[in-house]
């Protein structure tokens, strides 16, 4: 499958690392068009000491470190409306917007979208495809909450920046991961599944 990620400038581009290196090495994914909003290198400076300021193919390939894998992923500029998934004739299977700023959030629900994320996202809803959207912010306020109410009204599935405990994680990395195989369940993409909860650690009720 085919499908759109973009990064915002929401605090957790560590989110969207961890997510691009599993799409990029599933054998259920084909091309990841990817998109970063003007924030990200800034954010991703921050928080990852990673420099995105002049975000292109090389230095993408180069913070991911995926080699071979990095050929799946097509770099879009964000004013370039005509890349393909401003159009909804161009096929794919949905976008995932990584971690979502509420600034973002806003702009698409209001559908007075600016740039190219922004279109993206109004053109997957409109072609009823899935879109995933991984909101951050502490504490939400009410217009965030409308907003992500009215999103999840149009269709778009909201997976919150809010990773589980219960596969009790050792590390930053095992907590990221969890939240990024819940990203990638919503499309079907297979993944190791020690974080799909089986019940084991407490008791049962017997099977009938
Ligand atoms: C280090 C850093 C962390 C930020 N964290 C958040 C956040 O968690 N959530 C949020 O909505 N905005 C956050 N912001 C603010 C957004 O980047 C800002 O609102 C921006 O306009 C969003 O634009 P974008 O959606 O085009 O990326 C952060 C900014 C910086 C520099």
């Amino acid at each position: 499958m085919d499908l759109t990620v973009a990064i915002t400038g929401a605090s957790g581009t560590i989110y969207a690392e961890k997510t691009l290196k599993l799409l990029a090495t599933s054998d259920q994914v084909g091309t990841i068009n990817l998109i970063m909003s003007s924030v990200v290198p800034t954010v991703a400076q921050v928080e990852l000491g990673v420099n995105l300021r002049d975000p292109g193919p090389e230095s993408i390939s180069e913070w991911l470190g995926l080699g071979e894998g990095s050929k799946k992923i097509r770099f879009w500029r964000l004013d370039n409306f005509a890349a393909r998934p401003s159009s909804g004739s161009y096929r794919q299977s949905g976008m995932i917007i990584v971690p979502c700023s509420m600034g973002t959030v806003g702009a698409i629900a209001s559908g007075a979208g600016t740039n190219l994320i922004h279109r993206a996202a109004d053109v997957t809803l409109k072609e009823g495809r899935k879109l995933v959207l991984v909101p951050r912010e502490a504490p939400f306020s009410d217009i965030h909450l409308e907003n992500l109410l009215r999103l999840s009204r149009a269709g778009a599935t909201i997976v919150p920046a809010a990773p589980g405990f219960y596969h009790r994680p050792d590390s930053i990395d095992e907590l990221v991961e969890h939240l990024c195989f819940r990203i990638l369940d919503q499309f079907g993409i297979d993944h190791s599944k020690h974080t799909q909860w089986t019940g084991k650690e407490v008791p049962q009720d017997e099977d009938v």
